[in-house]
């Protein structure tokens, strides 16, 4: 099962999927976490223009994600096929709800086509006034403005029904415990050991 935590940057996505990951692991569900961008070559470079050091058209960074999720896919294909549960701290949705913001959406759509749909996504809704009060180091998206757009994206993406029958929209400005535990109820259920 790919499960994706979704959400605007200072949602809490890291903290409660790392938690969740390591939650699995010590009740002996075979589980493993991966983030986008990855630490690979691809996921580096994207790493450079989130923080300033390098300016690329939207279109390259469109295409950047795309190539970075192509490699991250090689890689989650084969845990799936092993049998692992991954839990991927952002995924897709990403793509479409960020780059959507400055790139016609049904271009986004068609450079990701390829990439498999996760049968999961737990998305952390947050106010993005209360979000970039949490983000410590300031990036490409952290603005108000910009962080709204995003939200919207999100929230409007999720509605569609690709998306509503896999997503499950969690509050995340109540406790970091409150929130992992709800999200943690929420995925074993759909593992099916509860
Ligand atoms: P990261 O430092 O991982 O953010 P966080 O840990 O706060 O989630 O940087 C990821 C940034 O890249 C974040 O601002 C969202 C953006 N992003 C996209 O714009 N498109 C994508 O497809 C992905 C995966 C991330």
């Amino acid at each position: 099962m790919l499960i994706a935590f979704e959400g605007i940057d200072g949602s809490g996505k890291t903290t409660i999927s790392t938690r969740i990951n390591e939650e699995l692991e010590r009740r002996g569900i075979r589980s493993h976490w991966t983030t986008e961008p990855t630490d690979g070559p691809i996921g580096r470079i994207i790493r450079e223009v989130l923080e300033g050091r390098m300016e690329v058209d939207h279109r390259t960074l469109a295409l950047l994600f795309a190539a970075d999720r192509m490699q991250h896919v090689i890689q989650l294909e084969d845990l799936l096929e092993k049998g692992y549960t991954v839990i991927s701290d952002r995924y897709l949705l990403s793509s479409l709800a960020y780059q959507g913001c400055d790139l016609p959406m049904e271009w986004v759509r068609e450079i990701n086509k390829w990439a498999l749909l996760p049968d999961l996504v737990i998305y952390l809704d947050l106010d993005p006034a209360l979000a970039l009060e949490r983000v410590k180091e300031k990036q490409l998206f952290h603005t108000l403005h910009k962080l709204r757009s995003i939200r919207a994206n999100y929230l409007s993406l999720i509605r569609e029904e690709e998306w509503s029958s896999r997503t499950v929209v969690v509050d995340a400005s109540r406790g970091e415990e409150e929130v992992f535990q709800t999200v943690l109820n929420i995925i074993l259920k759909k593992l099916e050991v509860v």
